[in-house]
């Protein structure tokens, strides 16, 4: 019989399963998916133009999905969430608003207004981790699997980014609004992964069980969904979909 990931960790203290956590979020199928080694080497500049139309609307609405968590948490986790969507609003400056540099993003492209049709008809593939996400954001009592889930996918954004930071500068896509949400990310998210379980470990009155628990399932739910993910975003992409 397998027994699964979470069922393994020890739940009896909060720094064992943060100490798993952590060795998760560096040890796991999303983290080095064969997908960014693509997008690293072989994306064309049409794939790249697609593929940055794909990570601006999963990207448009991580606002909304951080501020959805910030009710029902509190003390030191409710703090990172806050803080994380402080920066998410470019700590009360607009233009570093993340969503704003989205816009840069789109305008460089020259897709600002393609992107409204394009929505209609993307790959349902494309939406796997948001829809994971949000299945748990939307779920009365799924707040902390949300939260693991999010930790992980905070994770992944420098190994991923830096992958495709080389891949868009291949292809010529060099100029700073292109650019700017990825490289801006790469230093960002780590330290939001970070705060985020030093925010479990922080907990007052510490988290039980049960919660621990829900963390680590949200956190395995990401690995699973991203890594189906970018198992399909790299058949489609690969065998010349476009
Ligand atoms: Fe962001
Ligand atoms: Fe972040």
């Amino acid at each position: 019989m397998i027994v699964p990931i979470y069922a393994k960790v020890s739940y009896n203290s909060v720094d064992l399963c943060c100490d798993f956590l952590e060795d998760l979020t560096n040890h796991n199928k999303g983290l080095n998916h064969s997908f960014f080694d693509y997008t690293e080497s072989k994306m064309t500049k049409n794939e790249w133009v697609e593929f940055l139309l794909l990570e601006t609307i999963r990207n448009e609405v991580v606002d909304d999905e951080v501020a959805m968590m910030i009710p029902s948490l509190q003390h030191s986790m409710k703090q990172v969430m806050s803080s994380n969507l402080w920066d998410e609003c470019g700590n009360g400056n607009i233009d570093n608003f993340h969503t704003t540099w989205l816009r840069r993003l789109l305008k460089s492209l020259n897709k600002d207004n393609d992107i409204i049709e394009y929505r209609k008809t993307k790959p349902w593939f494309t939406s796997i981790t948001s829809n994971s996400l949000n299945s748990l954001l939307t779920t009365v009592g799924g707040v902390y699997r949300a939260y693991g889930h999010f930790l992980i996918t905070e994770s992944w954004v420098a190994p991923h980014f830096t992958k495709m930071l080389i891949g868009m500068e291949n292809v010529g896509l060099t100029s700073k609004d292109t650019q700017l949400y990825f490289i801006a990310h790469k230093t960002i998210d780590p330290f939001h992964a970070a705060e985020m379980l030093s925010g479990i470990r922080k907990m007052k009155p510490q988290l039980e069980k049960k919660e621990l628990k829900e963390i680590v399932s949200g956190a395995c739910q990401a690995v699973a969904a991203g890594s189906v993910m970018y198992d399909e975003l790299e058949k489609y992409f690969n065998e010349g979909a476009l």
